[in-house]
């Protein structure tokens, strides 16, 4: 059968987490080791978003929502089912952080929240974004987005409560999975109550969702190996690839948002694979480490170094080319041999055809030089040094324009 590497470092599955009775409840779990004392679980990152966002329309008249032009599509689609409008922000040339100049000026008495992002390979500062508005809007809500960094530190401390409500999301790929979940954190406990009691209309029961998350999570774990992935994720995104449909491809072709609780069935496993998640963390960062010991080798990539006091979760690396011609390369060749080379996204917001007419068409030049440029290179400790020795000569013949 043929080895399939995955994208990103998901905590690898084990069937007795099925069945097994766990010895905490998940969202004491998620509390403990993002050093809280209540979570909201939501049913996905997109739906704690969409809560955060519905939460804060309450305390101020803004309806606007600035997000940076490097994000997830689904962070978009979550505004506008927040009955609200996006303005797009930017990145710094080369980074992922939003550029503060521009977010500066697109700030306005119509803004209600600007909402930082972090992404498994890369952690934005929050606090200037927060500092920038006490001072010329502080009316303005911070929401950080911090959907692909469970387990991310910055100077120490757990991110997602640098601003006013943060957001996790538990969905396959994002390290530790319900196949499809999240959930919601906020530093001030007036509001971490408020929130959560806000949050519960808004997840009516749904036993139809729930049922296919059941059923998902099970063929989570059937297929999660090297073996098994090739069907369920190589073979899909090489079709995809082949007839040009990176959007597909990326399963980015997605833009409902359902609401509905987690199940206690999927929280129980949840909780099973929460307790290995330290030393799953421990095991990614450790692939992170040994896979960018090997790229660094070759002077022309860009692997995205974390800040000092920095420590993003890893799931993944970023490595951004000279060229989007060598970026696209690295996309079909790395697919095309299972190596666990993929794109975060597609494109710039702003480029998503299933979007437009619904967001500015504000340039980013920037976001879109670096979304063309940038692919993804997994850190899952799957990888052996053999797979490694792989990545870095594929790279190396691109960049040596073999
Ligand atoms: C930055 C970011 N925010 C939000 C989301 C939405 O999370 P979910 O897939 O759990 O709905 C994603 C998902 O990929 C993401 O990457």
């Amino acid at each position: 059968m043929r080895r399939e590497l995955p994208p990103t470092s998901g905590l690898p599955p084990r069937f007795a987490d099925l069945y097994r009775e766990p010895p905490f409840a998940l969202p004491d779990l998620l509390a403990a080791s993002l050093g809280t004392d209540r979570v909201t679980l939501t049913c996905s990152g997109s739906a704690a978003l969409v809560i955060a966002f519905d939460y804060v329309k309450q305390f101020a008249i803004g309806r606007d929502i600035v997000l940076p032009a490097f994000t997830c599509p689904l962070v978009a689609y979550a505004a506008l089912k927040a009955g609200l409008t996006v303005s797009l922000c930017d990145t710094m040339p080369s980074r992922f952080d939003m550029d503060m100049g521009m977010l500066a000026r697109i700030i306005n008495p119509d803004t209600l929240a600007v909402v930082p992002t972090h992404f498994g390979g890369h952690l934005t500062p929050v606090t200037p974004v927060r500092g920038l508005l006490r001072s010329i809007a502080p009316h303005v809500f911070v929401i950080e987005d911090a959907a692909q960094a469970y387990g991310a530190r910055i100077q120490g401390k757990p991110v997602g409560f640098g601003g006013d409500l943060g957001v996790f999301s538990f969905a396959a790929g994002k390290g530790l999975t319900l196949f499809e979940g999240g959930c919601l954190v906020a530093a001030d406990p007036v509001i971490r109550l408020a929130m959560d009691q806000h949050a519960r209309p808004l997840l009516p029961a749904s036993p139809m969702m729930e049922a296919q998350r059941i059923i998902e999570l099970i063929g989570y774990h059937l297929f999660y190996r090297p073996e098994g992935l090739s069907w369920v994720y190589g073979r899909p995104l090489r079709k995809a690839l082949q007839r040009g449909d990176l959007i597909a491809a990326l399963d980015e072709d997605r833009d409902a948002i359902p609401m509905h609780p987690i199940g206690g069935w999927r929280q129980k496993v949840g909780a099973n694979a929460a307790m290995r998640w330290a030393q799953h963390l421990a095991a990614t960062k450790d692939a992170a480490r040994q896979m960018r010991a090997v790229l660094s080798a070759i002077p022309q990539l860009d692997l995205h170094w974390p800040d000092a006091g920095f420590e993003p979760s890893q799931t993944f690396l970023f490595v951004t080319l000279p060229s989007k011609r060598q970026a696209d390369q690295a996309l079909m060749q790395g697919a095309a041999q299972g190596l666990g080379i993929t794109k975060l996204f597609a494109h710039p917001l702003n480029r998503y055809p299933a979007l437009a007419g619904k967001l500015p068409t504000t340039p980013t030049p920037q976001a879109q030089a670096l979304s063309d440029r940038t692919v993804t290179v997994t850190t899952s400790p799957l990888l052996q040094d053999s797979d490694r020795a792989r990545i870095a000569d594929l790279f190396q013949a691109i960049v040596r324009g073999r």
